[in-house]
C-alpha cells in the first residue's frame, strides 16, 4: 500500500497551531506524510475555534467545500479537532454536509492514532470529546515536537483550560480547568525544538501566568522562565495570553531582568468601562488595570503592551462605548485586537438584555479601528531613532531588497543592510528604527 498522506488546516488561535503540530507529529509517527493540497490527502483534519459564531459557520462551509473531494475519493477521511469539535460533538457529524469521520476534543487529541485505527477497523465515525481534569492523564501524550523545515519560532502550550468565568466566553466550557504541564516536559520539548533550529518559543495558554496554580503552586511561570533561560541556543521566550489580575511584581521583575524573556505583554482589557467590566465578570476595574499597566511600563521601559477588546457587549450604550474609546486612547496600547461581541449559547452574556444590533457593533468597530490605527502609528512614530535587537526572518516578502524581523518587544522591522553584509535568517542584529508606521518600523541595520 502506498504511503498515506495528511493535510491539516488551522482555523483558530495559536493554541490550535500548537495542537496541529502535535497532531502532525503523531500522524508522521504512523508513517503519514504531509500533502500540501487537501484534494490529495487521505486524511484532512480541521483545527477549529468556537470563541465566536462566525468561525463556526466557516467550518461548516469549509466542510461543505471538502465534500466534492470526498465524493471523488470516498476513502478520504475527514476529522474535526479543537474547540468546536468539543462544543458540537456528535452534532457536527449530523450538521455537516460532508461525511465527518473523526470528532476529537482538544484534551483527547493524543488518542488520534487509536481513533484512526478504530475508524479503519469499524468504518464507524469516532467521537472523543471527554473532558479530563486529571493532569496525569492529560499528561504529555498530547504534546509532541514538530517543526516545519527551517522554522525559527514555535508555539508551546504550557497550560490548558481556564478557571475564569468571563460572562461572554465559551472557552472554559470547551477546554476545562487550568491544567499545567510539568516543567521538565516543557524543558525537554523546548530543548528538542532548539536542536531542530528554533530560536524563539511562544509559551501559550488562556492565562499563562496562572501556570502551576493547579499543581499546588509547586512551580510558576518565573521558574519556567529560569529553566528555559538556561537552554543554549534559545534566544527568545515569549508568553501569551496574560490576564491582568495575574501580573505580579515577581513576573514584571523577571521580564525586566531576564534577557531572553521578550518585553511584550499581551494583556486583554476587554472593556474600557467599569460597568461593562463588571457585567463581563472580569474581576477588575479600569483603574486597577491602569495600575498594572503603569507598573509594567515603569519597570520595563521598552515594553510593548497589546490588548483584546470586545465591541458591542450587551448593554454597551453609545455613551458607554465613547467612554471605552476614551479609556483606550488614554491607555495608548501598542496594538489592540478587536472583536465584535458574538453571543455564545450557554454563556451568561448570551441571555443578557440589551443585546446590540449587528450594524451598530460593526459601525463602532470601524470607529475603534480608526482610533487604534492612529494611536499605533503615533506611538511608533515617536520611537524613531531607537535601536532594536532584531531576530531576522529573512528578506522582506514585500521588498526582497530589504530584510525583515522582529524586535524583543515583538515590533516588526523592515530594514536595509549593505549588499555585501546581508544578515541571515535567524541572526540577531541591531537595527535603528528610522521611521515608525502603523505596522512597525522601517530602519537600517547597524554595522
Ligand atoms: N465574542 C467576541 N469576542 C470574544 N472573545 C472571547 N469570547 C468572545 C465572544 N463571545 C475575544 C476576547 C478574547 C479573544 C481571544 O476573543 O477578546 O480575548
Ligand atoms: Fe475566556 Fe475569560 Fe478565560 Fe480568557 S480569562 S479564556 S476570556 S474565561
Amino acid at each position: 500500500m502506498s504511503q498515506k498522506t495528511y493535510h491539516i488546516e488551522i482555523w483558530g488561535c495559536q493554541m490550535n497551531v500548537a495542537d496541529a503540530a502535535a497532531a502532525a507529529r503523531r500522524l508522521e509517527s504512523l508513517g503519514y506524510t504531509e500533502a500540501p493540497d487537501p484534494a490529495d490527502a487521505d486524511l484532512v483534519l480541521l483545527e477549529t475555534c468556537c470563541v465566536r459564531e462566525k468561525p463556526e459557520h466557516k467550518i461548516y462551509s469549509r466542510l461543505g467545500e471538502l465534500r466534492p473531494f470526498q465524493q471523488a475519493r470516498p476513502e478520504m477521511r475527514l476529522g474535526v479537532c479543537g474547540c468546536m469539535a468539543q462544543k458540537e460533538g456528535r452534532a457536527l457529524i449530523k450538521n455537516a454536509t460532508a461525511r465527518v469521520d473523526l470528532v476529537i476534543g482538544p484534551r483527547r487529541l493524543y488518542r488520534l492514532p487509536e481513533l484512526l485505527e478504530a475508524l479503519e477497523r469499524t468504518g464507524e465515525p469516532q467521537i472523543d470529546v471527554e473532558m479530563q481534569e486529571n493532569p496525569e492523564e492529560v499528561g504529555e501524550q498530547n504534546y509532541a515536537i514538530y517543526r516545519r523545515q527551517g522554522a525559527l519560532k514555535a508555539f508551546v502550550n504550557i497550560i490548558e483550560g481556564c478557571n475564569y468565568r468571563c460572562a461572554y466566553c465559551i472557552v472554559p466550557a470547551v477546554r476545562g480547568k487550568f491544567t499545567s504541564r510539568q516543567p521538565a516536559a516543557i524543558v525537554e520539548e523546548v530543548r528538542r525544538l532548539v536542536d531542530a533550529g528554533i530560536k524563539e518559543v511562544n509559551l501559550l495558554g488562556q492565562s499563562v501566568l496562572a501556570y502551576g496554580r493547579d499543581q499546588a503552586r509547586a512551580f510558576d511561570i518565573v521558574h519556567l522562565f529560569t529553566l528555559l533561560h538556561d537552554i543554549d541556543g534559545l534566544e527568545r521566550i515569549r508568553f501569551t495570553t496574560n490576564h491582568p489580575l495575574e501580573v505580579t511584581d515577581r513576573i514584571i521583575d523577571a521580564v525586566a531582568e531576564m534577557p531572553k524573556v521578550m518585553e511584550h505583554f499581551h494583556m486583554p482589557i476587554q472593556a474600557g468601562d467599569d460597568g461593562l467590566l463588571s457585567a463581563m465578570k472580569r474581576g477588575y476595574s479600569v483603574a486597577r488595570y491602569e495600575d498594572v499597566l503603569a507598573n509594567i511600563r515603569a519597570h520595563i521601559p521598552s515594553v510593548s503592551v497589546t490588548s483584546d477588546i470586545i465591541i458591542g457587549f450587551p448593554g454597551e450604550t453609545e455613551e458607554i462605548f465613547e467612554r471605552c474609546m476614551e479609556t483606550y486612547a488614554r491607555l495608548d496600547f501598542d496594538q489592540q485586537f478587536m472583536f465584535v461581541y458574538s453571543a455564545r449559547p450557554g454563556t451568561p452574556a448570551a441571555s443578557m438584555p440589551d443585546q446590540i444590533p449587528q450594524r451598530v457593533k460593526v459601525a463602532r468597530m470601524i470607529r475603534m479601528v480608526e482610533q487604534q490605527n492612529s494611536l499605533s502609528a503615533a506611538r511608533n512614530t515617536a520611537q524613531a531613532g531607537v535601536i532594536f535587537e532584531v531576530l531576522v526572518d529573512g528578506p522582506s516578502t514585500r521588498d526582497p531588497e530589504k530584510d525583515a524581523g522582529h524586535a524583543r518587544n515583538d515590533k516588526a522591522l523592515v530594514f536595509t543592510a549593505p549588499a555585501a553584509d546581508r544578515p541571515r535568517r535567524g541572526d540577531l542584529v541591531q537595527v535603528v528604527a528610522e521611521e515608525g508606521h502603523l505596522w512597525g518600523f522601517s530602519g537600517r541595520m547597524q554595522t
